[in-house]
């Protein structure tokens, strides 16, 4: 039997979810920096040393640049399509752009623990947007994130990955924002509690985590290997989610890709790495790039945070770009593949339960030994966002349902119904543990209070 349940075509998606990508990327960074900033407002002396240091070190004549020095933007059309491109792929529209706001004119809310950011106008409006910015100014805020008066940005917005960028493709990116039409639209203040409020306790976070600098290619790797590491590690700002983020609130080198969980919004961004517990080890080129850009693959669909990412960015992205991020993101160390091992006791009562559950409610979409209908459906089978360590997402989209986004290259996604209603946090845990431990999956079971405690997670 079909199934007949179609979603329709998520007309409002972008927003409905605008909300999600900028409370994640908030609260995951802001932890970052505002935890350490607040730790080194702490009256203790190695500490204040630290900072002294650091402000001596980033002293730099960032009030030199600021004024208009008459290097204005390119006008080229080719140039401003191409730095059109550009903005696609950093993904400005999703945090610059409010809920039925007006293209880039920022005033975008984004909660944190420590209160609320407002994204920033960035339309070329003289009083309120960037208008009078130079092109100077506008590469030294990416490169150093540092705005025309010297100010420190909150790692809110992606400095940490947009350092990386070249001049040419800022100077780009800059004409397009010149070529949009100027909105006049004074920014919200934050309303970041004492001491978040404080720019200058900046400096701790960027002592630990910021490192400015450009992209510098790996002349032993491949022309496609280094454009998808410029894409993914500079303007994707993909580390911003998929990164464990450890008590300080930042995250170590090593631990660059490996996962983690969103912060507030309660997502898990799963490991690239390719390491035991998710990874795309044994992901094909094809499946990757068939992820990224149309939201549906034969190993899964894109949903959560991920979905605003393909359905803001990735769709936009030519078949090479995506190529190329794909080619790179394999490369990422520590290559065991999906988890092996045996797997967890099936002979139980929850197991029992869910197994019935999910011939009741699932199988229609996602068939009978979990190999789904693809790509529509996705398998369940074998897929290692289900068995991974961290059991929010397969909870959260059994209680919550959800649709990939609408693309290109997939205009009408099916949908998945929500189950919260129908289903108990007994009955959910068990159709989750089924899910996570039948057919071979490697993920262990779950418990109704996990269910319980994630009912109350933000939907958007
Ligand atoms: C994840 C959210 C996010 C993304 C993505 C993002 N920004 Fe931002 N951006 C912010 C936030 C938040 C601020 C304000 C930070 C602060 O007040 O310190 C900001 C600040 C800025 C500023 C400074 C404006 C001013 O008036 O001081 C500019 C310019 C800017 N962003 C441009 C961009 C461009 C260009 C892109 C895409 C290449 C981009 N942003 C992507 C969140 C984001
Ligand atoms: C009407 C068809 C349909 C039914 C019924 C259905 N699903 Fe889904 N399911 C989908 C679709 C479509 C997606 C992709 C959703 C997205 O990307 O947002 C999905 C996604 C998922 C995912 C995430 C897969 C991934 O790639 O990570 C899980 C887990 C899941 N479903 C479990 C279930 C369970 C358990 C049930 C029964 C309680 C169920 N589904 C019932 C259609 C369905
Ligand atoms: C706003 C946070 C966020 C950003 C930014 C982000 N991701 Fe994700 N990503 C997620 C979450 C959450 C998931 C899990 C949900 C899913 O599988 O769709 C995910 C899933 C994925 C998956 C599927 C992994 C698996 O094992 O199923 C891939 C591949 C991926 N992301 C690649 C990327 C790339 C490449 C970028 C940068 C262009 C990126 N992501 C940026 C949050 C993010």
């Amino acid at each position: 039997m079909k199934p007949t349940l179609r979603s329709i075509r998520p007309v409002s998606y972008a927003m409905t979810k605008r909300r999600c990508t900028a409370v994640s990327l908030v609260s995951g960074l802001l932890i970052a920096g505002l935890i350490v900033a607040g730790s080194a407002a702490l009256p203790r002396a190695p500490r204040a040393l630290l900072i002294a240091e650091a402000s001596a070190a980033e002293a730099t004549p960032a009030a030199a640049t600021a004024t208009a020095t008459g290097d204005q933007a390119d006008t080229r059309p080719d140039i401003v399509k191409r730095g059109e491109y550009l903005a696609r792929a950093g993904d400005c529209v999703a945090c610059h752009t409010a809920p039925r706001g007006k293209l880039f004119a920022g005033g975008l809310a984004m909660d944190t623990p420590f209160g609320t950011l407002y994204s920033p106008n960035i339309t070329p409006d003289a009083q309120y947007g960037i208008g009078t910015w130079s092109e100077e100014a506008f590469f030294r805020m990416m490169r150093t994130g540092r705005t025309p008066d010297g100010s420190m940005l909150y790692p809110a917005m992606p400095i940490a990955q947009y350092t990386k960028v070249t001049r040419e493709d800022s100077n780009a990116i800059f004409a397009y924002l010149k070529s949009v039409t100027p909105v006049r639209e004074p920014n919200h203040k934050h309303t970041l509690r004492f001491p978040f409020n404080q720019r200058k306790l900046l400096y701790g976070w960027r002592t630990l985590y910021f490192r400015e600098g450009e992209f510098q290619p790996d002349p032993t790797k491949s022309v496609e290997w280094n454009r998808g590491a410029y894409l993914v590690d500079g303007l994707g700002h993909c580390t911003m989610c998929h990164t464990k983020i450890n008590m300080l609130g930042g995250s170590s080198q090593s631990e660059q890709f490996a996962g983690g969980l969103i912060p507030v919004q309660n997502w898990y961004a799963p490991s690239l790495t390719s390491d035991k517990d998710g990874g795309l080890g044994d992901w094909s080129i094809k499946d990757i790039v068939d992820l990224l850009q149309a939201g549906i693959s034969d190993r899964g669909a894109v949903y959560g945070p991920m979905a605003e990412v393909t359905y803001h960015s990735l769709q936009y992205m030519t078949e090479e770009d995506v190529k190329a991020m794909a080619v790179y993101l394999k490369t990422l160390p520590d290559k065991q593949g999906r988890k092996s091992g045996p797997s967890a006791p099936t002979n139980t009562n929850v197991f029992a339960l869910g197994e019935k559950i999910y011939a009741d409610k699932c199988a229609l979409c996602h068939g009978a030994n979990g190999e789904g209908q693809l790509q529509h459906y996705p398998p369940l089978a074998r897929n290692q966002s289900i068995e991974m360590d961290s059991a929010v997402n397969p909870i959260r989209i059994v209680l919550n349902g959800g649709f990939p986004p609408g693309t290109m290259r997939n205009p009408e996604p099916y949908g998945m119904p929500p189950f919260g209603q129908e289903l108990n946090d007994t009955d959910a845990a068990a159709v989750v543990t089924y899910i996570r431990t039948a057919w071979g999956n490697h993920g262990q079971p779950v418990t109704s209070r996990e269910v319980n405690e994630l009912r109350k997670a933000p939907l958007h």
